[in-house]
């Protein structure tokens, strides 16, 4: 491989990497991550276990808790909570493990008023986006 033929690959993948938040947003109504990133709207290839997948919010005041409402077993798990703020600003992650309970607490910045996503991973179900207003 030539090395402007390297460096044009290299920064396509790059932009790849960049754009997924924003991709994961749009996803929310289009449709455009059908089978990548999956909704409660838009379950693709899972419908019918959305319902255990799409992680519940609840917010009072700067507290988030997150709930996953899957069972937990070592063969099947929720392995992880992320919470990320409009404009892609990372804010939080949890990992669990089989024997946990797919539950975890986030405090949102204080004033923080803006679209937050949150996303929960199954091990054998990928990853399940909810998007909300706070
Ligand atoms: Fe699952």
């Amino acid at each position: 491989m030539q090395r402007r033929e390297f460096v044009a690959s290299s920064l396509a993948v790059a932009t790849a990497a960049v754009a997924l938040p924003k991709a994961a947003q749009a996803a929310q109504g289009s449709g455009s991550m059908t089978n990548v990133v999956f909704t409660e709207n838009d379950p693709g290839h899972w419908k019918d276990v959305e319902k255990l997948h799409v992680p519940l919010v609840k917010v009072e005041g700067r507290k988030m808790t997150v709930t996953t409402p899957h069972p937990m077993s070592e063969a099947h798990y929720i392995v992880s909570h992320t919470v990320v703020l409009e404009g892609g600003k990372f804010l939080d992650r949890k990992t669990f493990n089989w024997k946990d309970q797919p539950v975890s607490e986030h405090r949102l910045p204080e004033g923080y008023k803006g679209k937050v996503m949150v996303t929960s991973t199954c091990n054998l179900h990928d990853w399940w986006l909810k998007t909300l207003d706070a």
